[in-house]
């Protein structure tokens, strides 16, 4: 039996234990046989007989055991070795997310008015044919009422076109000065390369006592606020028409793409068109019960600034909610 305590502490994992096991204390194993012998032996001898079996049992059982126990400490360690966690690792921390290009275009606007000490104003979406028009110095049956493809409701009321309506309802509710954005969603029926039916714009709107500002404060800001946005360009104010500022100007700056020598973008004009702006017609401030005040105003597309400072050809894609195209605004 010599040999059997070797095997057992030989073993060399607990699945060769466990067969050795089976082969000695098993139902048919080597001890049962030893044990089947016993009705064999002769009646005074049995005791001993006996008596040697239970203690070499007895000793097989405790190696047996010893053996289990250093096996499954080794198995343990092993265990513990093979499943570490290494907190100190970094985990998946997901796909990190990006600002819209509108949305920081925005921001970026937004923070250059802030720091003039600007004002941030809003209005509703859906507006009424005062607010958005009759103040604005545009009588009905107007013609320059159809540049902005209005989509109305049955009930007369419409779509704000412009974001203008929000200098009224400011106007309305302050007394002067004022000095505002008005930033938001505006709506036109029009689909294209560089028109969508709902873009944003950004309104601003200066009220001081009358004289004390000109277009020449207009030039200025509006001047100033294009380097802000677009660095080192040329500005330019070129004479417009809007209803509701006179005189008017649309603004230029020299296309960032071709620096004025001309490209597709621009047309082959060296110039892109930016903003409208204006010195606040008269007919506005009788509108809203304002005496003896100058003002200046301007209006912009969000989007296309967003489509010129990021090179994006096609206005359309920044609605379309695919996430690659916002990847690339990390
Ligand atoms: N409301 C004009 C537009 O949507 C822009 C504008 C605003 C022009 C203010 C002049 C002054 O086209």
């Amino acid at each position: 039996m010599e040999t059997l305590q070797e095997r057992i502490k030989e073993a060399s994992s607990l699945e060769a234990l466990e067969k050795i096991r089976v082969e000695i204390f098993g139902k048919k194993g080597l001890l049962a046989a030893e044990f089947a012998k016993l009705k064999d032996v002769p009646g005074p001898e049995k005791k001993a007989f006996a008596e040697g079996l239970n203690h070499q049992k007895s000793a097989l059982q405790e190696t047996f055991e010893s053996t289990l126990a250093a096996l499954k400490a080794v198995a343990l360690e092993e265990q513990l070795v093979a499943e570490t966690i290494d907190v100190s690792l970094y985990g998946n921390l997901g796909e990190k997310g990006a600002l819209h290009p509108v949305a920081q275009t925005m921001d970026k606007i937004i923070d250059y008015f802030v720091a003039l000490n600007f004002s941030v104003e809003t209005g509703p979406l859906v507006e009424d044919d005062f607010h958005n028009f009759e103040a604005l110095n545009l009588p009905k049956h107007h013609p320059a009422r159809d540049m902005q493809d209005t989509f109305y409701f049955a009930d007369g009321g419409l779509l704000r076109t412009h974001t203008s309506p929000a200098q009224i309802r400011t106007m309305l509710k302050e007394k002067p000065p004022i000095r505002m954005i008005a930033p938001g969603a505006v709506f036109r029926r029009d689909y294209d390369l560089t028109h969508t039916p709902m873009f944003h714009q950004v309104e601003g709107l200066v009220v001081e006592e009358k004289g004390k500002v000109s277009f020449a404060n207009l030039k200025a800001i509006l001047t100033d606020f294009l380097h802000h946005m677009f660095g080192d360009v040329e500005v330019r104010f070129r004479p417009s028409f809007f209803p509701f500022t006179e005189p008017s100007a649309e603004v230029d700056i020299s296309c960032i793409f071709c620096k004025g020598s001309g490209c597709r973008v621009c047309s082959h004009t060296g110039w892109l068109e930016v903003l409208g702006s204006g010195v606040v017609d008269p007919n506005v401030f009788k509108a809203v019960g304002y005496e003896n005040v100058s003002g200046y105003a301007f209006g912009l597309g969000v989007e296309r600034f967003a489509m010129l400072m990021h090179e994006i050809p096609d206005l359309r894609s920044l609605f379309e909610g695919d996430i690659r195209l916002l990847e690339q605004f990390r």
